[in-house]
């Protein structure tokens, strides 16, 4: 009895003090004022609503309230942690802008994503998820979650290593608001190399409030987004890829407690006035749970051009015959992931996604979040890498070199047995310029016949350009490859 008395006294004096430390984990953040009426509803006394305006509310909260979003709404618990009172309530009034207009899709890059795409391989991205699954947490406040990135690093170091590519280089990030550090590449670019073309992911995992963090494999999500572009990069740099554009690769630390490393970053890039033409999520891969095998979500955080030409490239290359995706559109209902930390800084950002939200992976946030419950393959994961390449290739090359006048003369151009041949229906003469990914002037001939051949037998296999001129100054260039 007296034990039971002393028992009641401990546990009411420790609910008490739990109470208090609860104050104290209040947050600012931004919600969908539709789920912060929804929790004030529930738990009036864990949150404030501060201020609202077009459907988001800045709110000051305790976030373990936000899981009851989870099962009530078809999605998680989203929110955006925000910096303070003023911050949470200013970015209700900031207008957004749009930093660039939309950059001018095309789609040229055929030869070498043929090549490229053969070279996706569904063990690479297995190897990646089970070595993330591995570290059995990687909760942002856990050892864990920065010895996985640093693992990661390590994965990404080999690749660039092995290719003794000097021009690619890995950097971690430290955050404000959170232990664990994030992860960025960079291919520099050969041309513009102040255009940005990024891809990115969490790295992050979380089983949601329930206080024990000590298992959350977060193997859909998201060791199967960073295995994703990990193995893009593992291709690109196998088939030499030199962009024109600058490309980055982005790990981020900490999504789960609100976007907090993506918009740590993704203002860094604003006040250093970054031009990023255009911005794509990986989160949540590996799940096949709908019909369709991309879904493009079409939030307000996704941008309408980025979509469509995502759409025209899983079209064009469904032509190659290299792959046969199928797509559809859905919404998460708000700012699910950390492609919203670009838009909210004005970037065109986009999420291509495993499923429809409603036959998402129920597993994740949970224990069972794992490679087996995906059913122990990664096909699924394999096309959105594929994708991830095309829009990578495509969007990252600038100058069409020259103004390809003479084009409307050309009537044959390829390559057979390392000798370019090639045919102009004129009389002019040419001088021809081979030049490597980077622009280095290789082969330069002059008074070449309008109907001849190149000998590249010196040149190793790879990706060229064959710039032509004419005696009149005209000019075309096209990308070739030598086997
Ligand atoms: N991968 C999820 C987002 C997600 C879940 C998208 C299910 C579509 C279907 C992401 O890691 C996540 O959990 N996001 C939070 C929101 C974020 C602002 C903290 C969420 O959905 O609750
Ligand atoms: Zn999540």
């Amino acid at each position: 009895m007296k034990f039971n008395t002393l028992l009641f006294t401990l546990l009411a004096t420790s609910s008490v003090s739990l109470f208090a430390q609860e104050k104290n984990d209040f947050i600012y953040a931004n919600m969908e004022t539709v789920n912060a009426k929804f929790l004030q509803q529930e738990n009036p006394n864990s949150i404030q609503i501060l201020s609202s305006k077009d459907g988001i509310s800045a709110i000051y909260f305790h976030p373990t309230i936000a899981e009851s979003l989870h099962g009530k709404f078809a999605h998680g618990h989203g929110y955006i942690f925000q910096n303070s009172k003023e911050e949470a309530v200013q970015s209700l009034h900031k207008t957004v802008l749009q930093k660039k207009a939309p950059f001018n899709y095309t789609i040229t890059e055929q030869t070498f994503i043929n090549e490229a795409l053969n070279d996706v391989d569904v063990k690479e991205i297995e190897k990646t998820i089970l070595m993330l699954e591995g570290f059995k947490t990687r909760y942002h406040t856990r050892q864990e979650a920065n010895d996985a990135i640093l693992k990661l690093k390590e994965v990404w170091e080999k690749i660039i290593v092995d290719a003794n590519r000097q021009d690619i280089i890995i950097k971690t990030i430290d955050h404000v608001n959170t232990p664990m550090k994030s992860l960025i590449l960079t291919f520099t670019g050969s041309g513009n190399k102040d255009e940005y073309v990024i891809i990115g992911g969490h790295a992050d995992s979380t089983i949601g409030w329930s206080g024990d963090q000590s298992f959350a494999p977060g193997a859909d999500d998201n060791a199967s987004g960073i295995a994703t572009i990990t193995e893009v990069l593992r291709v690109l740099v196998k088939n030499k890829f030199v962009p024109q554009r600058t490309v980055e690769i982005m790990a981020y630390a900490a999504e789960e407690i609100g976007l907090v490393g993506s918009k740590e970053i993704a203002e860094k890039y604003v006040s250093q006035n970054k031009n990023v033409i255009g911005y794509v999520q990986f989160d949540m891969t590996n799940y096949k749970g709908s019909a369709k095998d991309v879904v493009l979500m079409t939030d307000s955080y996704c941008d309408t051009n980025l979509n469509s030409f995502l759409m025209q490239l899983m079209d064009e290359y469904n032509k190659t015959g290299l792959h046969q995706f199928t797509y559809d559109t859905s919404k998460c209902g708000y700012g699910c992931s950390d492609h919203a930390s670009w838009a909210n800084n004005g970037y065109a950002a986009t999420l291509p996604f495993e499923a429809k939200m409603s036959d998402s992976n129920p597993y994740i946030h949970s224990k069972n979040d794992t490679y087996a419950t995906m059913g122990s393959t990664s096909t699924h994961a394999a096309k959105f890498t594929k994708l991830g390449i095309e829009y990578i290739v495509e969007a990252a090359k600038t100058t069409v070199l020259g103004t390809n006048d003479l084009d409307e003369n050309l009537s044959k151009i390829y390559v057979e047995n390392k000798l370019l041949n090639y045919r102009f229906n004129n009389n002019s003469s040419y001088s021809i310029q081979i030049v490597d990914a980077s622009g280095r002037e290789l082969i330069t001939l002059t008074n070449k016949s309008a109907n001849g051949s190149v000998d590249l037998s010196n040149l190793n296999k790879g990706f060229y350009v064959a710039i032509f001129k004419d005696t009149a100054g005209k000019t075309t260039s096209h990308k070739i490859i030598i086997k």
